[in-house]
Order: structure tokens, then sequence, then C-alpha cells
């Protein structure tokens, strides 16, 4: 059994064989329907259970979809109607059932702490589903994608985000040093990653480079990536920090300093971040990205059960 909480607390090349399984997958089920089983349902009748503490559109839909084509089932439940939240259970206590009658347990949690404390008392595997500080379903899901589309391994590409220093960029820094992926970071020095996140990067040597400028940041790149200025539970003055980002703004001008095939990837929601030309250009493979999320979960669920051939 393993867990799926932080990229940089797992093997490379366990990812990497995460990344195969998923590619294999995906050729493999072209001609079924979503809810058909890959051929040998190899969750048959195991239940994941999901719980989120914040809001969820793709991540949800596509466990489901995930588990469903694996032979296995979801239940999500909500917070607020446990007695986890509302009636002051343990977090021990609560671990204890989601092991008892369930197989594997997917968080999106508002505090990294209860990751932490979930998993010293779950008997079975934990997946980070977005926390405060990552999003690693997200961006290995999203590293699938790029290659996919560019045909070739990611540690050859240029790799731009143009956006906040919020969880999915740490989550792409911790695959940058995973995968050694040239990385640049196009935002105000006001809004660089977090001492912690610079310690990480320079204990690692890696090649990474923040820039106050969104055009040198872009410059080369064979993928840009974007997300919200303002994420879930940011507690800032919203109108000064898009102000601050009036620059950044991800438009046709900006994607014209990248690669000529550069594409544009978002994690989705968006914001004000991306202009609608570029984001619903021919350049953007941003409904891709979200679909492939289904692929690369699946192979993530196979490694936690220790299934991953
Ligand atoms: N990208 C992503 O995680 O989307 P949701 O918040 O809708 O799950
Ligand atoms: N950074 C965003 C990602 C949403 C999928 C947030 O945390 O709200």
């Amino acid at each position: 059994m393993k867990n799926f909480i932080n990229l940089k607390d797992i093997p490379v090349n366990d990812l990497k064989k995460i990344l195969i399984d998923a590619k294999r997958r995906k050729k493999l089920r072209k001609k079924l329907n979503n809810l058909e089983a890959d051929k040998g349902a190899p969750l048959k009748g195991k239940l994941l259970v999901q719980m989120f503490e914040k809001s969820s559109l793709r991540t949800r839909l596509s466990f489901y979809l995930a588990i469903k084509q694996l032979g296995g089932s979801t239940l999500t439940l909500r917070p607020d109607e446990l007695h986890l939240s509302k009636g002051g259970e343990s977090i021990q206590d609560t671990a204890k059932i989601l092991s008892n009658f369930g197989n594997a347990f997917m968080l999106r949690t508002d505090n990294d702490l209860k990751l932490e404390e979930f998993k010293k008392y779950l008997s079975i595997p934990i997946i980070n589903g977005l926390s405060p500080s990552s999003h690693p379903t997200q961006i290995l899901s999203d590293i699938f994608t790029v290659e996919e589309i560019k045909k070739k391994s990611i540690s050859k590409l240029n790799i731009a985000w143009i956006g906040d220093s919020n969880n999915v960029l740490n989550s792409l820094i911790a695959a940058s040093i995973k995968f050694s992926f040239k990385l640049r970071i196009g935002c105000p020095i006001k809004y660089k990653p977090n001492k912690k996140i610079m310690r990480y990067i320079k204990i690692n040597k890696n090649k990474i480079i923040i820039i106050n400028d969104p055009k040198k940041a872009v410059k080369g790149a064979d993928a840009i990536f974007s997300d919200k200025v303002i994420s879930m539970n940011d507690k800032v003055n919203k109108i000064k920090k898009l102000n601050q980002f009036k620059k950044f703004k991800i438009n046709k001008e900006l994607m014209s300093f990248a690669k000529k095939d550069c594409i544009f990837l978002h994690c989705l929601p968006r914001g004000k971040e991306v202009e609608d030309n570029v984001f619903l250009s021919r350049q953007s493979k941003v409904w891709q990205q979200a679909l492939n999320r289904v692929h690369v979960q699946k192979s993530i669920l196979l490694y936690c059960f220790g299934k991953l051939r």
C-alpha cells in the first residue's frame, strides 16, 4: 500500500511507472464508453471514499470515472454531514471507520496537517486531491498531457509558469526537480514562491528561474502553464492582488514570445488571467488536460493499491 500526498516524496521511477501505465491504459480503452471497466477490472470490489473540504468539479468527476474504469466504486462524503467537523469526532476515529469500510481515501483539504493526521491513522492509502500547499494529481497528469502532445520526455522541454505562487505551482516545482525539466516562473516579485519552497529549489540545485517579466519568462517555452491569481480560501485583498498581476495576463501577444508551437495549459477553473483568444485557441489544450486526469489518476490508484505493473 502506498500514499500519494506530495510529488517530492515519491521516487521519480514510481512517477514514471504511473505515467507509462496511464499511457498504456488510455490507448487500450479507446473504444470503451466512460463507465465501462478496463479489461481485468483490477480494482473490482474496491471502494474509494472521497471527501472535499473545498469546491471541486474536475477532481471529483475524474476520480469517479477513474475508480469506475478500474472496476471499483466511489462514495463522496460532504464534510458538513460528518461528525468530524460538526460534532467534533476525531480524525483518529474517522480514519478507523474509513479504513474499515473503504479501500482508499481521497481528500481535498483546507489544511495540510489533516493529510498527515489522516495518514497516521488510516490503514488504507490516502491521496491528496489538493491542499493549500500542493496539487500533485493535477501536475502529474499535466506532465502526461505535455508528453502526449509534444511526443517527447518532459526533461527535454522548456516549461513556463505565469501566475501566482500557489499549490499548483509548488507541485510543478517538485515535478521540475523530480523529472529534471527547465522551469521559468513569471510573477511579480512579491508573489514569488515562499521561503520553504525557495530553499527546496536551492537545495536541489534546480534549473528553476523566477522572473518579474512575463515575456522573458515565456521565451523559448514549449508549454505555458497558468492558474487563477486568487486561489480558494486566498485571504488577500483581491482587487489589489489582481492589479499587481495585470502585466502577467496571458494573451496572444505574450504567446508570441514563446515557441511557435507552444501549448497553453490551465488546471481550471479560470479567472481573468488568460484571455479568450488564448484559452479558446488551438494552442490551448485545457480540455484534453482535464480529461487526462482520469487516465493518470487510474494509474495513481493502482500505484496506491500496489497493483501497478
Ligand atoms: N483542476 C482542478 O482540480 O479542478 P477542480 O477544483 O474543479 O477539481
Ligand atoms: N490554485 C487553485 C487550484 C484550483 C484547482 C486553488 O487552490 O484554488
